[in-house]
């Protein structure tokens, strides 16, 4: 990361904390690492791209419908979903710091470094070493490369390391008063799998004809070795995944299908187009059978926002088995081909998983700008988030020009009359520049001044964020003014 873009990442950190975006966790009690709180605007930023993901995921497509479903679920499923034996992360520790490393993390680390000191060979060398390695899950051979490239320990200075060992990044916990062995249950590390066991409830429930697709927005937990970059990589974290229900040897078309449409969604909200690109998997998980992530280029390099998965009947054939219950689906249409009907089946799946977090790190990053206004006249400067008018956590602002002559309680009555549409603040602190400051740096479109004027005419002075423009308006006309710019047709069209 070069020093601009450093101190770039570590603004925005640090302005998500002073504007009441984003805490690190049980902060008084020093933090609780890889864990972190969304404060009062965080909330609402959050939620508006929750609501964005779910309009244009949900409501646009009249084949896709919503579940919420539950954190809790029947412990055989992590271990039908494969997740109690495969989902883990190969670990080492250093026996002198006692300090816990991912083993791939320290060769991509390694990696990045000889590409930064223009070593391009080595690094592709070592990068198919450890592909390799991975692939075939040689845990020995991934320590003799960390051996080998003489990799570190960032804290004690020493190679004194462990063996590489598999580390099962479930959480688990305990149900009911009873503590045996059977009462173990998991915290999900993935919201899909509540989408599969119910995936026959949905079909029947909502007569829902393949294709077909369930989503669900919800919190996924995972016990991750290393945290890393704010809230890329956190404890527990929200996803917002689709899983699209296909027929048997249709896969591949929905999967170019989804990735192209998972990939125009992101722009549409401003973001530049080039800081995304795709990646593809050459190490698929257990359960894909083709893979594809979005990527977004961060202050600290392109990281995974998005994963597209081929899922294929993995995950509904192992719940056939492991719960004895038919997951099939019986397809109605006829088959060209043989001329019956298609008969029954258990579905592929095609899954569009994005992190929520990442998602709102991402428009954070896209929106922060820290402007020069200065004139000849005078040094000036203003610290502006030029979020999304629709993902903006506050619509407008209303300040009374001063706290006095009937002025305040103008404005709240034009406040009353637009809080049932928008969520609005009010401010009578500090001059009205200093309030200008204060919802630039939170990202509110607008600004409604009521000064003596209002009084007479009933007219307000707006203020854009973006422009800084101001123009005379009539009262009732912000309703409008307000509604046109951050109405969600504007992003869904
Ligand atoms: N159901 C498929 C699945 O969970 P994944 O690639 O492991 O796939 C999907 O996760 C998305 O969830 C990622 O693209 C990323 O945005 C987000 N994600 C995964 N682990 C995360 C973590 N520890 N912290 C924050 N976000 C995470």
């Amino acid at each position: 990361m070069s020093k601009n873009t450093d101190e770039l990442f570590k603004n925005v950190i640090a302005h998500a904390k002073e504007y009441g975006f984003v805490f690190p966790s049980s902060e008084i009690y020093d933090g609780l690492s890889a864990v972190y709180d969304y404060g009062q605007f965080g909330a609402e930023l959050k939620n508006n791209i929750k609501t964005y993901w779910w309009k244009s995921m949900v409501q646009m497509h009249d084949n896709i419908v919503g579940i919420d479903s539950a954190i809790f679920m029947h412990p055989k499923i992590w271990k039908a979903s494969g997740h109690v034996d495969g989902f883990s992360d190969p670990m080492i520790d250093n026996k002198d710091s006692n300090k816990r490393y991912r083993a791939d993390q320290l060769l991509e680390d390694r990696i990045a470094k000889l590409d930064e000191e223009g070593k391009t060979s080595e690094a592709e060398e070592l990068q198919v070493e450890m592909d390799n390695a991975l692939k075939a899950e040689n845990l020995p051979r991934l320590r003799e490369l960390i051996i080998e490239q003489n990799i570190k320990c960032p804290i004690s200075g020493t190679t004194n390391w462990t063996e590489v060992r598999q580390f099962n990044l479930m959480f688990s916990t305990r149900v009911g008063a009873i503590a045996d062995e059977s009462d173990t249950i998991y915290l999900r590390p993935e919201t899909a799998q509540g989408i599969f066991v119910n995936y026959l409830n949905v079909q029947k429930s909502g007569r829902m004809k393949i294709p077909f697709g369930i989503a669900q927005i919800g919190k996924a937990f995972r016990n991750e070795v290393i945290a890393r970059q704010f809230i890329i990589r956190m404890r527990e974290f929200e996803q917002m995944e689709m899983q699209y229900f296909v027929r048997p040897g249709t896969q591949a078309q929905w999967f170019d299908k989804w990735k192209e449409t998972r990939l125009k969604w992101h722009p549409a909200l401003g973001t530049d187009a080039a800081k995304y690109r795709y990646h593809e998997h050459t190490k698929l998980a257990h359960y894909a059978d083709a893979a594809y992530d979005i990527e977004f280029e961060f202050p600290f390099g392109f990281k995974e926002v998005e994963g597209i998965h081929s899922r294929t009947d993995f995950d509904l054939s192992q719940h056939q088995q492991f719960s004895g219950k038919k997951m099939q689906y019986f397809d109605p249409e006829i088959d060209p081909a043989t001329e019956k009907p298609y008969g029954n089946y258990i579905p592929y799946v095609i899954e569009t998983s994005i992190g929520l977090d990442r998602m709102f790190l991402l428009t954070m990053i896209n929106a922060y700008r820290e402007e020069d206004l200065s004139t000849d006249e005078k040094q000036d400067s203003r610290t502006v988030l030029r979020l999304h008018p629709c993902l903006a956590p506050v619509k407008a602002a209303v300040f009374p020009l001063i706290k006095k002559d009937g002025l305040p309680e103008k404005a709240r009555e034009i406040m009353d009359s637009l809080k049932l549409d928008f969520n609005l603040q009010y401010e009578e602190k500090d001059a009205i520049g200093k309030r200008y400051r204060r919802q630039d740096a939170i990202g509110t479109p607008f600004c409604i001044t009521v000064d003596h004027q209002t009084l007479e005419d009933n007219t307000v002075t707006i203020r854009h964020r973006d422009s800084m423009k101001q123009e005379r308006v009539a009262a009732d006309q912000l309703d409008k003014i307000i509604g046109d710019l951050v109405s969600w047709k504007n992003l869904l069209k």
